[in-house]
């Protein structure tokens, strides 16, 4: 992403065009952005081959999980939805993973029939229901035991699991319990122990603590696990201030792990894989002067971009066209929405925007279009993938009259 003649250029992508052709606001992702993330993220981990479960909550469409596939990743899935679109998309049941701590009798049912990889349960009821689906039916399901190794993910709060006060995974008595109920039964095969201690981790030494618990649990235990599931929670820059993740060090303790432990690993990254593809672009429709700042109000808004409402996340905002004057007045970039919360961002100097200026919301790949919503009856904003100098619509902007 960069600016060519000042304008904002994500490949070959003419933005303005773009928004004339399709409307506004759209979500588009960079095909090339993509598929160095991949390879990047294979290339870190590449001395134990791990198998990279992309998570789909992060980002469920289709297509994009299409081309992700293409690259030999699985999924990470946390709902029949989410199993579906990945069996969707291509991927196979043998290199899906499903996590989460409510999956329901049918979800379970749907699961088994498909014969995917893992089950990662998250309690001993859910093993138990498991085990009777399974015997039921005369099966012998592949199941995981979710860990909560009580680690600080040093995160947003919001968005920590690993610590002891969070709904996720067992702790050690009923972690153990577990394997014995599993040594027990004629129809469940235990092969992986699974931990994620959260999302945006932009600090190594969480995930050093994760795996001194990992290890220390697997000492007290004689079950021999094939697979040890990292999770996902690698962070991604949205600010200069940022610290970026050293996946050096990471992938030093994880080498360190597996000297002792021969398993096979896997990984369920989401936002470092398609965060920061994405962009949301969207127009001015009005300027509203309030004294003391303007308010920028845009015709994207929080049910298109929960984020910044919901945890006050912060994502860099970008003229489409640049000048250099700047406003003498503060910026604050608000939603069309009935809420107070529903504001992108606040900002003291931005260059000085007009009435039916396009801007664009950068690093809304992952949680951006997922966690969209038809909130005040809005239609969701139609995806656009951009591969060099090609535009494909990979999914299309939602009627009023799907939703009205
Ligand atoms: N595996 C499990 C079991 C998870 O719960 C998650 C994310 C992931 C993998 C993928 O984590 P990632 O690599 O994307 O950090 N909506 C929030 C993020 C919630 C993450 C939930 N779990 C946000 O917008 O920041």
């Amino acid at each position: 992403m960069k600016y060519i003649n000042n304008r904002l250029t994500v490949e070959k992508a003419n933005f303005q065009r773009i928004a004339k052709r399709f409307g506004t606001p759209f979500y588009c992702y960079s095909y090339s952005k993509l598929k160095e993330n991949i390879n990047k993220f294979k290339e870190n981990f590449k001395s134990f081959s791990p198998l990279i479960c992309f998570a789909v909550k992060s980002n469920t469409n289709v297509n994009l999980i299409k081309e992700i596939k293409k690259f030999g990743l699985g999924a990470d899935v946390v709902s029949l939805g989410e199993l579906m679109i990945a069996l969707k998309a291509g991927i196979k049941p043998n290199k899906i993973v499903f996590s989460g701590v409510g999956k329901t009798s049918s979800e379970l049912n749907f699961a088994i029939n498909k014969k995917i990889l893992l089950i990662n349960a998250e309690s001993l009821s859910e093993i138990i229901e498991i085990n009777r689906i399974a015997k039921l039916r005369n099966k012998k399901v592949k199941v995981g035991v979710r860990f909560n190794p009580n680690t600080d993910a040093k995160t947003l709060n919001q968005i920590s699991t690993g610590k002891k006060e969070n709904k996720f995974g067992v702790n050690k008595n009923t972690f153990h319990k577990i394997v014995d109920f599993c040594k027990n039964s004629k129809n469940i095969d235990l092969k992986c122990l699974s931990v994620h201690i959260g999302s945006q981790i932009l600090d190594h030494k969480p995930y050093g603590k994760m795996l001194k618990a990992v290890n220390h649990i697997l000492d007290k235990s004689d079950h021999k696990f094939e697979f040890i599931d990292l999770g996902g929670g690698m962070g991604i820059n949205y600010s200069n201030k940022d610290k970026v993740l050293n996946y050096k060090r990471y992938n030093a303790v994880i080498k360190n792990f597996l000297k002792k432990h021969k398993v096979k690993i896997i990984f369920e990254p989401g936002r470092s894989i398609i965060g920061n593809t994405g962009m949301l672009i969207s127009k001015v429709i009005y300027i509203k002067d309030s004294g003391r700042k303007k308010f920028i109000i845009l015709d994207a808004a929080m049910n298109d971009l929960m984020r910044p409402a919901l945890y006050g996340a912060y994502h860099r905002t970008l003229p489409v066209i640049k000048s250099n004057k700047i406003s003498n007045k503060t910026y604050e970039f608000v939603g069309p929405i009935c809420e107070s919360t529903d504001k992108f961002t606040t900002v003291k100097k931005f260059q000085k925007l007009e009435e039916k200026d396009l801007i664009a919301i950068c690093d809304v790949g992952a949680y951006g279009m997922s966690l969209s919503s038809n909130y005040n009856l809005r239609p969701k904003p139609i995806e656009l993938l951009i591969k060099g100098s090609k535009i494909n619509v990979i999914r299309r902007r939602q009627k009023h009259a799907e939703i009205v």
